[in-house]
Formats: structure tokens, C-alpha cells, sequence
């Protein structure tokens, strides 16, 4: 069976001003969709394409896990954000974060700090290790999967992600992220 572009939750343009319209039509509209077309013609004939992305994600390597763990990380990037995001997470999220960063504010802090400092493309996760909550970045089409690890949420930082609207200036796309996009239900409903 074919691999498939997941339905966006949300209208193109319910993310403005702080992701427009025009990246998502790229950004899902075309690069999503081009992981899961290349997926596709990678897989097609063969026993890969009835594996599932997980199974494909833990014992692929090459353009097959690349392009199979963009469609996972995208599918997931757009779930890690909702129209007026932000915000507080619910109580028992709050009191891991609490415990694993400090408070909200100092986990926004190091959260955007490592995003801004992941060197060229990648990914910025929240990820659960047991009952303690982390930041990790991994750089290309790598992802918490592959290393044993829960993601939570995740914020891309390719440039395809923010290019469009907000040039070179990563730093304001991770602020706007944190504070109006994060979607802490999401994260929440991942613990398990
Ligand atoms: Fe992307």
C-alpha cells in the first residue's frame, strides 16, 4: 500500500501571521509532499512498502529512512502546532517541565536556544526519557526514534520552514513558535 500525505488539521493560512499561508503551501503543499512521492517510487514493488514509517524509520538507512522519517517528522511538526497555540500546558506536562527545565520559561529559553543552534537543517524535539523531559536537536531527516527516545513536539528548523517569512532570521520564527504555535495538548497526549 502507498504511503500517504496526512491531511493538514487546520486551513492554510490559520497559523498567519506567524507562519503564512505561502510556507505552508510549500512547505506541506510541496516538500511533504515530495517526501511521501519519493517514499513512494523508493518503495513501490518491494517488501518496504508494506512496513509501516516506524518499522521503516528503525532498520532503514539511506534515501529510504531519509525520506521516510521526513514524512514521519512533518506529519508530527504539523500536530506540534495549532491556530492560537502557546500558551500553558496542562498540569501534569507543567509539573515535568517544572521538574525536568525549571519553569515554562526557562524550558522556552533553552528550547529555542538549541533550535537556534542547530547547524543547518534539522529539528528541534521535546522528548520524554522516563519521567524526565529533555531538548534534543537532531540535524537532517534524524529523529528521536532512531535513538530510543519519546518525542513530544517538534519545531522544524530547515529553512523551507521560515525562509518565506522570516528570511535568515530563525531566532523570531522560534519565539513566534514557542509562544503562539506550540500546541501543548499534543505534547501532553504523547507522555502516554
Ligand atoms: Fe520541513
Amino acid at each position: 500500500m502507498a504511503f500517504e500525505l496526512p491531511p493538514l488539521r487546520y486551513e492554510n493560512d490559520a497559523l498567519a501571521p506567524h507562519i503564512s499561508a505561502e510556507t505552508i503551501e510549500y512547505h506541506y503543499g510541496k516538500h511533504h509532499t515530495a517526501y511521501v512521492n519519493n517514499l513512494n517510487k523508493l518503495t513501490e514493488g518491494k517488501p518496504e512498502a508494506e512496513k509501516s514509517l516506524e518499522e521503516l524509520i528503525k532498520t532503514s538507512d539511506g534515501g529510504v529512512f531519509n525520506n521516510a522519517a521526513q514524512v514521519w517528522n512533518h506529519t508530527f511538526y504539523w500536530n506540534s502546532m495549532k491556530p492560537k497555540g502557546g500558551g500553558k500546558p496542562g498540569a501534569k506536562l507543567a509539573g515535568m517541565i517544572d521538574a525536568s527545565f525549571g519553569s515554562l520559561d526557562a524550558f522556552k529559553e533553552q528550547f529555542k536556544k538549541a533550535a537556534a543552534g542547530q547547524f543547518g537543517s534539522g529539528w528541534a524535539w521535546l522528548v520524554a526519557d522516563g519521567a524526565k523531559l529533555a531538548i534534543m536537536t537532531t540535524g537532517n531527516a534524524d529523529l528521536p526514534l532512531a535513538h530510543g527516545k519519546k518525542a513530544l513536539l517538534t519545531c522544524d528548523v530547515w529553512e523551507h520552514a521560515y525562509y518565506l517569512d522570516y528570511q535568515n532570521r530563525r531566532p523570531d520564527y522560534l519565539t513566534a513558535w514557542v509562544d503562539n504555535l506550540v500546541n501543548w495538548e499534543f505534547a501532553e497526549k504523547n507522555l502516554g
